[in-house]
């Protein structure tokens, strides 16, 4: 099997399958966790700790996944802008993502605003993120723009005189 085949396969893999835990897990402690633990402060504080190591992974594999389909997909969009309008925005929203869910499960003093209020900010991550799935699913249904297709076609056949 051809290996650029395969690592587009796992990259493609990793990065949708990174989003369903993150999502899902994310869901899950904002509609049931939270709601049915509001009088339990240490087990929420427990649950979180272990939650960390899902963010902080999920970050790792969002980003090596992410941008590897990037670079494997910039040459095919080439003069598509809107490919990239799209993709650029959903990154910059991406970085909000991260940043709002690595506060959630976090430690410092300076971001503790963020965790006492763990219901609204956990909605937002998953609001944005929604929209991120949106975007992404946009660019993909999309596809390739009539004009961009010739540039990564096969070479004309009119190659051999
Ligand atoms: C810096 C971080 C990220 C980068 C660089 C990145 C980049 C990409 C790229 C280039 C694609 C392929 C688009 C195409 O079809 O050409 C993609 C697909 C996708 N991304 Fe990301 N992404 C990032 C973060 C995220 C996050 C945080 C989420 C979810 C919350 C997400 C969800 C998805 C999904 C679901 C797809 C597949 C869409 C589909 O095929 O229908 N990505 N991403």
């Amino acid at each position: 099997m051809d290996v650029n085949f395969l690592i587009s396969l796992i990259s493609r893999w990793t990065h949708i399958g990174t989003a369903i835990v993150l999502t899902g897990g994310l869901t899950a402690l904002r509609f049931v966790v939270f709601p049915v633990l509001a009088g339990h402060p240490d087990l929420v504080e427990s649950i979180r700790n272990r939650w960390k190591k899902f963010v902080h992974g999920g970050i790792a594999l969002f980003l090596i996944s992410g941008f590897y389909n990037y670079i494997k997909a910039m040459p095919q969009h080439k003069g598509d802008p809107i490919y990239h309008a799209v993709v650029g925005t959903k990154i910059l929203i991406g970085f909000a993502v991260f940043f709002f869910a690595s506060v959630l499960v976090g430690r410092s003093a300076g971001t503790k605003k963020f965790r006492d209020d763990a219901a609204k900010w956990s909605l937002v991550t998953l609001l944005l993120s929604a929209l991120i799935i949106g975007m992404s699913g946009f660019v993909k249904v999309r596809g390739l723009p009539e004009k961009t297709t010739p540039a990564t076609a096969e070479p004309a056949k009119e190659a051999n005189p």
